[in-house]
């Protein structure tokens, strides 16, 4: 577990270049945090530093947001916080087979049709900034965290 602070939207920024410069071939991502607590913030940041270019849409109302990997594949971006429960999953048709992100909001709403998180970060506010905990749930997720904490710099630790 690594907590960091991030004072403002570009540290969050930041956290997101780091975690992407240093992922994993495949990884599933959970983001946690209540309305507002910067994981759209978090998942363009990723987003965008793998090369995904032209408009980043939330996917509050499609469930789901599909981008082509520059290395292959797919990344996937679901926000689930409109689903009224997880059943609602599984007319997606999310077989998920070539997907290697999955960068996933209100996960808690998809309960048992998702793919365990290899990373869970949980943001919450704090002031005008956020706080950052970054749980990992895999080998591969307790490996991504100790590379991205040491690319996002020793100076943003709480
Ligand atoms: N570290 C930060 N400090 C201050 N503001 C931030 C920080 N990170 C992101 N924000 C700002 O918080 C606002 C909400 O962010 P965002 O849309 O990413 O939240 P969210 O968690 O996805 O919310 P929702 O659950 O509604 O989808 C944005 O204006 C964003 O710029
Ligand atoms: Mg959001």
């Amino acid at each position: 577990m690594s907590e960091r602070w991030l004072p403002d939207a570009d540290a969050t920024d930041a956290l997101g270049q780091a975690l992407a410069r240093t992922r994993p071939a495949n990884a599933v991502v959970h983001l946690h945090g209540d309305l507002g607590a910067g994981k759209s913030t978090l998942a363009r940041a990723l987003l965008r530093a793998l090369g995904v270019q032209g408009a980043i849409r939330s996917p509050t109302y499609t469930l789901v947001e599909r981008y082509p990997l520059n290395d292959g594949g797919e990344a996937w971006h679901l926000d689930l916080y409109r689903i009224a429960d997880a059943g609602e999953l599984e007319f997606l048709g999310l077989d998920g087979a070539e997907v290697r992100l999955w960068l996933v909001e209100w996960p808690e709403r998809g309960a048992g049709q998702l793919p365990r998180p290899d990373l869970t970060v949980e943001l919450a506010m704090r002031g005008t900034g956020r706080v950052a905990r970054l749980v990992a749930g895999s080998e591969a997720g307790r490996s991504w965290v100790e590379r991205a904490t040491a690319a996002h710099g020793v100076a943003a630790d709480s």
